[in-house]
């Protein structure tokens, strides 16, 4: 196993584990659950994603989310939503009481029936079929991807979904997802190379990825000086693990993992003859 996948390994081991929650049929358990550690990363992040859509310069973007999970992106920067407005949605007694097929019904009109803020094409990729289906079915995402690039090489059908990607965007996905799934994607894109603009939790290093990226004449840049809220840790034992997991990257958590919360950096790789990420005033 290569170093890095160690890392990754004892880094995901003290995370909790909301597997139960991110293949549902609907998103009302994932929305409450998350709401209730202050998930926030998709809100944090909608403003870079926006920006680096209007630097890109080009009308209706082709973008792909990687670990799109039920369109949480794909709604927020659409839509004009934050997270924690979802959540308050599906906290609603009546929601909470209707069947899964009304709730999709339901989402379906409320997304149908709000002004969208910004065009773009969005093709959602995940593990979860459920989650990434019902994105699909209430109207967030054009297309699904429910692939394990992990795992295996992307099918023709995958291929073709992301042959005209312009920008990949992701929260909260990678440590479950590394280079490999970055490699076989973006070798999938037929146009020239898609930017690449990803949220990663502190603990998990992004060298091997932007390593990967270079291969692709990408070159990635951090945004220096800014970490973004994740979320609450669920209990101490979940605290002490993101501790250690930092320290061993020789990271101080004071100010940030110490206070109780995750945080994330911002990551953004693009061909050389791109604006700067300085240059975006993200
Ligand atoms: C913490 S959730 C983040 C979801 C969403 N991006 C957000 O920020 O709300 C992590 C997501 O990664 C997905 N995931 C896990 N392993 C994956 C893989 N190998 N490829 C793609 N997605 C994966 C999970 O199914 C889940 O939807």
């Amino acid at each position: 196993m290569a170093p890095n996948d160690d890392i990754f390994d004892s880094a995901n081991e003290a995370k909790a584990n909301f597997d139960d929650i991110y293949n549902l049929p609907d998103p009302r358990r994932y929305y409450r659950t998350l709401g209730a550690l202050d998930y926030r990363i998709p809100t944090e992040a909608r403003p870079i994603f926006r920006r680096v859509m209007k630097a890109m310069g080009k009308d209706n973007l082709s973008v792909l989310d990687i670990g799109c999970s039920y369109g949480v992106n794909a709604a927020l920067i659409q839509y004009d939503l934050e997270f924690s407005d979802l959540v308050a949605r599906y906290r609603r007694q009546e929601m909470r009481e209707e069947s899964v097929a009304e709730a999709i019904f339901d989402d379906a009109a409320f997304f149908a029936d709000r002004r969208k803020a910004v065009e773009a094409t969005f093709t959602g990729m995940d593990v979860a079929a459920e989650a990434a289906g019902y994105a699909r079915a209430v109207g967030l995402i054009d297309d699904a991807i429910v692939e394990n690039l992990e795992a295996a090489p992307m099918t023709d059908d995958a291929r073709a979904a992301v042959a005209d990607v312009d920008l990949i965007i992701t929260t909260g996905a990678v440590g479950y997802v590394t280079e490999k799934t970055f490699n076989r994607l973006i070798d999938a894109v037929e146009g020239p190379p898609p930017w690449i603009a990803a949220f990663s939790l502190r603990q998990f290093p992004f060298d091997a990825i932007a390593e990967e990226l270079t291969g692709f004449g990408l070159e990635t840049e951090k945004l220096d000086d800014r970490c973004f809220p994740q979320r609450r840790f669920r209990d101490e034992e979940e605290a002490a693990g993101a501790l250690a997991a930092v320290e061993a990257l020789g990271l101080d958590p004071a100010g940030l993992e110490a206070d109780g919360e995750y945080f994330a950096e911002f990551y953004l790789a693009k061909p050389r003859s791109a604006p700067q990420l300085a240059d975006l005033r993200l």
